[in-house]
């Protein structure tokens, strides 16, 4: 038998519903029920769309008591069959089956893990090689999908090119020190030099190497020479942050553009992410709609959009500061100026007081990395994130420091070896402009827009603290 990548998938056949049509499907069987009447009703996905077909599977088949009616979950078919006008409500099409292959049998099907039943997220995680199959799961599956799609639709109409930054790499781009380490030396037989530390000479690039926080410092070397251009890959934090908001291993589009300033990233950044709304609610309108009727407490549609047709707000932190200050609310950590706004202060600010997107803008720059624009004031920094509700930040944001004196400064300040960083100060030194860029958490918007509460049901294999199983 011969096997190819097919186009003709449920999806299409439940859209096009050209009754009469003689149509083939292979997917995986979701329930079998058998009718008095001596046939069975399949209900068969193949992960194109929320709905499974119905096929109806007559005991005239000639496999029908041998295999047919011993279908359960989870099997693999090949069936090939004529639609026609469903008399049931739930569908408006169904097939009536001429030929019904199994490909796979379910071993023990009593001990199959996804039963047809509601299973906890929780539950789901455990067996993240087989979630997929959910409804659930392809819905976001296919949200993911779309916005990826949408993010290089929108980056590639604006000319931006799409450039591969290194996973590996000797730079904390953060300066968070967050970094899981990369190393080919043998554990149980560490290289010592002469000080009893570690020799990282010996070791596979001769230095010592991490995975990336971020690609931005190599995509600001493009930017100097492409203009626009960005990267969206995966990138990695060794941050103990047990929330539903953190991944170890995460995906981010990092846009970064020469001559531009905050206000022009700020203005990037709000059409790319209203370009993302708009997309996927046009693109995933039934996965959306079963997602929102799954957790009806979680509105998605409203707000998408809403946020769309609104114009984001922008304040600087110092009002930001301000207005947390005269909010008299009972916060469990007070604001000051000059620290990190806490979760809760942003959550009060994006959802009670604006109720929509916000940037706030120009932070404490002794809070911020060391490559962010210094301001006037000497104070604060031209940096920027966007919050929405229900998630908080996602994307960080900020102008580059062009001025080589101003650069070494803030190094200097920061206890940075130049050295480390000598192609990126370089950068400095021939041909420097004002440039801006920002990081998106992707999988943060795959949160807001699926409704799904937790950051690990959003990505097909999540990688968090103790946390790796498969
Ligand atoms: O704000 P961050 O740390 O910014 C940077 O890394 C910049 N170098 C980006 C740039 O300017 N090119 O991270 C950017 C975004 C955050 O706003 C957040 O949405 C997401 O990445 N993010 C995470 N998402 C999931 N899990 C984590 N542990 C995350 N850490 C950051
Ligand atoms: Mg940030």
């Amino acid at each position: 038998m011969k096997y190819v990548a097919r186009a003709n998938r449920i999806k299409n056949i439940l859209s096009t519903a050209n009754i009469g049509a003689s149509v083939k499907i292979q997917g995986w069987v979701r329930s079998r029920r058998d009718s008095k009447g001596g046939f069975s009703f399949l209900d068969i996905s193949d992960g194109s769309c929320v709905a499974g077909i119905q096929v109806i599977a007559d005991r005239s088949l000639p496999n029908y008591d041998s295999e047919v009616k011993h279908l359960t979950t989870g099997c693999s078919v090949e069936i090939e069959g004529n639609l026609q006008k469903s008399p049931g409500t739930k569908q408006q099409v169904e097939v009536l089956a001429k030929r019904i292959n199994v490909i796979g049998w379910v071993d023990n099907p009593t001990a199959y893990p996804l039963q047809k039943k509601r299973h906890s997220l929780e539950f789901l995680r455990e067996i993240a090689h087989l979630r997929a199959r959910t409804r659930t799961f392809g819905a976001v599956s296919r949200i993911r999908n779309s916005l990826s799609n949408a993010t290089h639709n929108f980056f590639q109409s604006r000319g931006f090119l799409y450039i591969h930054t290194p996973i590996i790499t000797p730079s904390d781009c953060e300066g968070a020190g967050e970094l899981f380490r990369v190393t080919a030396i043998e554990l149980d037989n560490v290289p010592k030099n002469s000080n009893g530390e570690v020799d990282f000479r010996q070791d596979f690039f001769g230095r010592p190497v991490f995975l990336t926080v971020s690609g931005q410092l190599y995509a600001e070397a493009y930017a100097s020479a492409l203009t626009n251009v960005y990267t969206f890959g995966p990138t990695f934090r060794a941050d103990n942050s047990n929330t539903p908001r953190h991944l170890a291993e995460f995906w981010m589009v990092e846009p970064e553009m020469a001559f531009c300033d905050l206000e022009g990233d700020m203005d990037l950044a709000e059409s790319y992410v209203k370009h993302l709304f708009r997309s996927v609610l046009e693109d995933c309108t039934e996965d959306i709609e079963f997602l929102e009727r799954l957790t009806p407490e979680t509105k998605i549609i409203e707000p998408l959009t809403r946020f769309i047709d609104s114009e984001f707000e922008r304040i600087s932190y110092t009002e930001a500061v301000k207005l947390l200050e005269q909010s008299h609310q009972p916060f469990e950590v007070p604001v000051k100026w000059g620290t990190n706004l806490q979760s809760e202060h942003e959550r009060f600010l994006c959802e009670k007081y604006f109720g929509k997107p916000i940037f706030i803008f120009n932070y404490p720059k002794q809070i911020k990395p060391f490559y962010m624009r210094v301001n006037e004031d000497n104070k604060t920094v031209a940096a920027m994130d966007l919050l929405i509700p229900r998630i908080g930040e996602i994307i960080g944001g900020s102008q580059r420091e062009e001025r080589l004196d101003v650069l070494q400064e803030r190094m200097r300040e920061l206890n940075i070896d130049p050295r480390d960083y000598w192609w990126y100060i370089d950068l400095r030194r021939f041909g420097s402009v004002p440039h801006s860029g920002f990081g998106l958490g992707f999988d943060r918007v795959v949160q807001f827009v699926s409704g799904m509460r937790n950051i690990r049901d959003v990505i097909p294999f999540p990688r968090t603290p103790n946390s790796a199983e498969l």
